[in-house]
C-alpha cells in the first residue's frame, strides 16, 4: 500500500495524473468510478484535462460503485445523475459505456447483470475510492464479508446520516443501496482511495494501521497488491 499525504487540490492533480497514464497507455481502459464529496475536485481537475486536450475517454468504459435502492437516473440525489453531472456530460466518454448500478426493480438481478457486464468488460483496470467514517468503501458497511459482490445493502444510521446533508432531511434518504461488494473491488487491477478532512482521519488509521478486519471494510486493502492512499494532512492526522 502507497500512502501519499499533500493539499487537496495537488491530490485532485495527481489522482487526475493517474487517468491521464492509464488511458494513454489503454485508451479502452475500464474505469472503477465513485460518487460522494470526495472525488469532486478529481472529476473537475479531469474535466480541466480534458479541455485542455490532454485526455480522452472516447474508447473508454466505466462502472460506478454504487446507487441509493429508490431513486431512479432522472433523481438529483441518484449516483446516476451525480455522475451524469459532473463528469460523464462534461467528457467524451460514450454515454452507453457508462453503468451506474441499477437502484429500480429487482434489485438482485440488476446486481448480477452488474457483474456480468464488469466480467464481459474484462474487469476494471483502476478503481476510485472514497472512504466512510465508518470505513466502508463503496457501500459495504462494516461486516460485509470479504467475499461479496454487487449486492442490495440496508444502509446503517452512521452512512444516512452522513449523507443526509445532501437530503432535504433524515426520512428522505433511502434506505437501502446497491453497491459493487467488497470482493469486486479487491478484483480491480489497481486501485486509488481518497479521504480528505479530519472526519476520515480515524477511518484511515484503522484502514492502514489496524489489523484486516471486517468491521473496517477499508482495512481489507492492505490485501491488494497496488493500491495508493491520497490523503490530506487532516486525513493523516492519526497515522
Ligand atoms: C460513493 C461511495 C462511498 C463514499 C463515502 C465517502 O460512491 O461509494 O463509499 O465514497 O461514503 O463519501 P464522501 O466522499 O461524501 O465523504
Amino acid at each position: 500500500m502507497k500512502i501519499i499525504v499533500d493539499t487537496p487540490e495537488n491530490i485532485a492533480k495527481m489522482a487526475a495524473e493517474r487517468y491521464v497514464t492509464l488511458l494513454n497507455k489503454k485508451p479502452d481502459a475500464v474505469l472503477g468510478l465513485a460518487t460522494g464529496s470526495t472525488p469532486l475536485g478529481l472529476y473537475g481537475e479531469i474535466v480541466k484535462l480534458y479541455n485542455e486536450g490532454k485526455i480522452s475517454f472516447a474508447e473508454a468504459k466505466s462502472f460506478n460503485l454504487d446507487e441509493y435502492v429508490g431513486l431512479d437516473g432522472t433523481h438529483d440525489q441518484s449516483y446516476r445523475y451525480f455522475m451524469n453531472e459532473n463528469l460523464f456530460s462534461k467528457v467524451d466518454i460514450n454515454p452507453d459505456e457508462t453503468h451506474v448500478p441499477g437502484g429500480k426493480g429487482d434489485i438482485a438481478e440488476n446486481a448480477k447483470k452488474y457483474e456480468e457486464m464488469i466480467a464481459a468488460a474484462g474487469g476494471i483496470d483502476m478503481q476510485l475510492l472514497g472512504l466512510g467514517q465508518n470505513g466502508h468503501i463503496g457501500f459495504n458497511e462494516p461486516g460485509t464479508p470479504l467475499a461479496s459482490v454487487t449486492h442490495e445493502i440496508e444502509l446503517t444510521a452512521n452512512t444516512r446520516e452522513a449523507n443526509a446533508r445532501f437530503f432535504a432531511s433524515i426520512d428522505d434518504v433511502p434506505t437501502h443501496a446497491i453497491s459493487m461488494g467488497i470482493k469486486s473491488v479487491m478484483n480491480a487491477k489497481s486501485i486509488i482511495l481518497i479521504a480528505l478532512g479530519k472526519n476520515k482521519a480515524e477511518a484511515v488509521a484503522k484502514s492502514v494501521k489496524g489489523e484486516v478486519d471486517v468491521m473496517v471494510p477499508a482495512s481489507v486493502l492492505q490485501l491488494h497488491p497496488d493500491v495508493t492512499f491520497y490523503l490530506d494532512a487532516e486525513a493523516a492526522s492519526l497515522l
